[in-house]
C-alpha cells in the first residue's frame, strides 16, 4: 500500500473518519492519525486536515498538534476546533464561547481556492462549536463570515495554511464537497490513486495497526454490523488472534444461535463461544411490567455477562482489546444529537466497556460507514446476501414483543371498536407516549384507523381483528410476566410468520416485520398474536403494510394452531403516532 495522500489528524470530535472517508471517495487515499502524531512519522503526505473535536484549546490535556505539521511542504485544512488549535499554535486569539453556535449558518466566503467553484461566495453552513477565533494569527487574513461568527474562515497569505469554522464533511453544509475537493486537487495538487470501491485492504491494515501485537475479543450479536466487523478483523488478524462471544439471552428468535454459529464457521472463524445465559435473563426480569425497566434491566444483565466473560477469560489483561461494530450513524446518535425526547432507551454501549473505550483499547473497523456500505464491504467478503438484507432485529430482541400484564381485565367496549386492557409505546412529535390500544372487528379498507388515533387521545394505536377462537367481546387480559412457556410461543408464532413470509416473497415487500405476542385471550388460550409488517427508510418513520389476503388467511390459520394462541390481530398504525415495536 502506498504512502497516504493525505493524514486527518483526529482532534476527538465524531467527524474525523468521515472527513477521511469524503475524501477517499474524491479518488485520493486519505488516513486518519492521532492528532498529535509527531511530524516526523507523516514525511511525504501532500496534506493534512486537523478535525474538529468537543474541547477548547485552553483546557488542560485538550488535543495538540506536533506544531513542525505546519511547517512541513504539506498544506494544512482546521475545521472547526481544528481551526481555533491552528491559530492557538500560531500565536492568533481564541476567544471562549460561553453559548456557542450549533445548526446552520449562511457563510459569506472570499474569494480564494478553498472557495473556487462554488456557485457564488454564499453558503449554507453547519456549525457546531462553543469557542470562535477572535484573531487570527500573525500572516493570516479572515476569508469568511457569518452573521454569529465574523471569522468563519481564515488563510495564510503566502503558506498553505487555511481553517473554517464550519464543517464542510457533514451532508447539512451546501457544496462541502466542493470545498474538500478544492483543497485536496486545488490546494494540495493530490492525483488520483483511491478507488473508492476498494475498501478491504485499508480497513484492514488499520485494524493490525490498531491491534499491533494484541488479540481481539468480540461480543458478536448475530447481526449484520458485528458479523461484517468481526470478519473484517478474522482477516485481518487470522482466525487464531480472535475471539467471538455470542450472548444467548433466551430473547432470540427460533434457530438464530445455531444459525450464527454455522454462518461464523463458513466465515473461518475458530474460536467462538455461545453463552448461555436465558435463565439469569429471566431472574432479572421477573414480574417486569413496564417497558422502559425490561430494556434497562436487559441492557444491565449484558453488563453482568459481559463483565463476568471479560474477567473470566483474562480479556482485561492488556493483551487483548475489544472489537466492537459500531457504524457511523450509532456515532452521531450517541455523540451530537442528544436533543430528540429519549424515546426508548438504546443499550448499545454498556459502562463496563466504557473503561476500555477510555483507554483507547478499541476497534471498530466500521466506524466511518453507512448501513449500505457495510452491506457492500460484507459482500465483498464473501457473507452471504440473504443475511446482509436481514430485517432489522432489536438488541433486547422477543423480550420488547412479548407484552407484559399485571392486572385480569376484559376487553370494554367503546364507540368505534373495543378497547384492549393493555398499553403500548408510541410517539407524539418527540415525545414518548404509553397508552391504550383499539381493536376494530375486521381489516378497514381506508385509513380509518389513522383518523381514530387523532380522534381519541387515549389511544396511540389501532389493531384490526383477524380472527379469534372466540368473540372479541369475551377475551381479557392476563397476568403474564416473561416465561420460556411465553417467549416459546412468540417463537414460534415469529418462526411461523417469518417462513410463511420468505416463501410468498412477501417479506421483500417489508422492512421489517415484528410479530408481538399479547396478553389478550379466553380460557386456557391466554395470548394473541399481533403482525406489524411495515415499509420504512431507516426506521425513523413507518407505514403500515396490507398483506395480500390468500397469505393473511393461511398465515392466521397457523397461528391459532399454536398452542395458548387465541387470536391474531394484524396493527393498523403508522409510525408515527405508534412505534414499529410495542414496547
Ligand atoms: P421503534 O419501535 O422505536 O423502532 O419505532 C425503530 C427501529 O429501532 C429498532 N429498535 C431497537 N433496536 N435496541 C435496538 O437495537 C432497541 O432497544 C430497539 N428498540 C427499537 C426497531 O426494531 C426498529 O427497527
Amino acid at each position: 500500500m502506498s504512502t497516504p495522500q493525505i493524514t486527518v489528524l483526529d482532534a476527538g470530535g465524531q467527524y474525523c473518519h468521515l472527513i477521511a472517508r469524503k475524501i477517499r471517495d474524491l479518488g485520493v487515499y486519505a488516513e486518519v492519525k492521532p492528532s498529535e502524531t509527531p511530524a516526523s512519522e507523516l514525511t511525504g503526505r501532500k496534506g493534512f486536515v486537523i478535525s474538529g473535536g468537543p474541547d477548547s484549546v485552553y483546557e488542560p490535556g485538550s488535543p495538540r498538534i506536533d506544531p513542525d505539521i505546519l511547517s512541513t511542504d504539506g498544506a494544512v485544512l482546521g475545521i472547526c476546533y481544528g481551526q481555533q488549535l491552528m491559530t492557538h499554535v500560531l500565536g492568533g486569539g481564541v476567544q471562549k464561547g460561553e453559548k456557542g453556535e450549533y445548526g446552520f449558518a449562511r457563510f459569506h466566503g472570499k474569494p480564494h481556492p478553498l472557495f473556487a467553484n462554488l456557485n457564488g461566495g454564499e453558503l449554507q453552513v453547519w456549525m457546531n462549536h462553543r469557542d470562535q477565533v477572535q484573531t487570527p494569527p500573525e500572516g493570516f487574513d479572515v476569508i469568511g463570515d457569518t452573521a454569529t461568527c465574523a471569522v468563519a474562515a481564515i488563510a495564510h497569505r503566502t503558506r498553505p495554511l487555511m481553517a473554517v469554522q464550519f464543517h464542510p464533511e457533514v451532508a447539512h453544509t451546501e457544496q462541502g464537497h466542493q470545498i474538500l475537493a478544492n483543497f485536496v486537487f486545488g490546494v494540495c495538487g493530490c492525483v488520483k490513486d483511491w478507488d473508492p470501491k476498494d475498501r478491504i485492504g485499508p480497513i484492514e491494515k488499520e485494524i493490525r495497526a490498531i491491534a499491533a501485537d494484541r488479540n481481539i475479543f468480540f461480543f458478536v450479536s448475530g447481526g449484520v454490523d458485528s458479523t461484517v466487523a468481526y470478519t473484517l478483523c478474522l482477516r485481518a488478524l487470522g482466525p487464531e488472534r480472535v475471539f467471538g462471544i455470542y450472548v444467548d439471552t433466551g430473547f432470540m428468535r427460533e434457530g438464530e444461535t445455531a444459525y450464527v454459529r454455522r454462518l461464523f464457521q463458513q466465515l473461518g472463524a475458530r474460536d467462538f463461544r455461545a453463552e448461555e445465559a436465558e435463565a439469569e435473563f429471566l431472574k432479572a426480569l421477573e414480574g417486569v411490567v413496564d417497558p422502559e425497566t425490561k430494556r434497562h434491566i436487559i441492557g444491565e444483565q449484558f453488563v453482568v455477562v459481559q463483565e463476568r466473560i471479560l474477567s473470566g477469560g483474562q480479556f482485561l489483561d492488556g493483551h487483548w482489546i475489544l472489537g466492537q461494530g459500531t457504524i457511523y450513524p450509532d456515532t452521531i446518535e450517541s455523540g451530537g444529537t442528544a436533543k430528540a425526547d429519549v424515546i426508548k432507551t438504546h443499550h448499545n454501549r454498556v459502562a463496563g466497556i466504557q473503561k476500555l473505550i477510555e483507554t483507547g483499547r478499541i476497534v471498530e473497523p466500521l466506524a466511518s460507514f453507512y448501513k449500505d456500505e457495510v452491506r457492500e464491504i460484507g459482500e465483498e467478503l464473501g457473507i452471504p446476501a440473504e443475511f446482509l438484507h436481514r430485517h432489522p432485529f432489536p438488541g433486547p430482541g422477543l423480550a420488547i414483543r412479548c407484552l407484559c400484564s399485571e392486572t385480569v381485565a376484559p376487553v370494554t367496549r367503546s364507540d368505534p371498536g373495543w378497547l384492549l386492557p393493555i398499553r403500548s409505546v408510541g410517539v407524539k412529535g418527540d415525545s414518548r407516549s404509553y397508552h391504550s390500544v383499539l381493536a376494530l372487528e375486521g381489516l378497514p379498507e381506508d385509513d380509518l384507523a389513522t383518523e381514530l388515533v387523532n380522534a381519541m387521545p387515549d389511544i396511540n394505536r389501532v389493531v384490526g381483528l383477524v380472527h379469534a377462537r372466540v368473540g372479541i367481546g369475551e377475551m381479557r387480559s392476563s397476568r403474564a410476566t416473561l416465561t420460556h412457556e411465553r417467549l416459546q410461543r412468540l417463537r414460534q408464532a415469529d418462526a411461523i410468520v417469518r417462513q410463511l413470509s420468505e416463501e410468498s416473497g412477501f417479506d421483500r415487500e417489508v422492512w421489517q416485520f415484528p410479530v408481538v405476542l399479547i396478553p389478550i385471550g379466553a380460557g386456557d388460550q391466554p395470548d394473541s398474536v399481533v403482525l406489524r409488517p411495515i415499509h420504512s427508510v431507516d426506521g425513523m418513520t413507518a407505514q403500515v403494510v396490507r398483506m395480500p389476503r390468500e397469505l393473511l388467511h393461511g398465515m392466521t390459520h397457523e397461528l391459532l394452531a399454536v398452542h395458548g394462541v387465541c387470536g391474531v390481530f394484524y396493527d393498523l398504525t403508522h409510525k408515527p403516532p405508534g412505534t414499529i415495536e410495542w414496547e
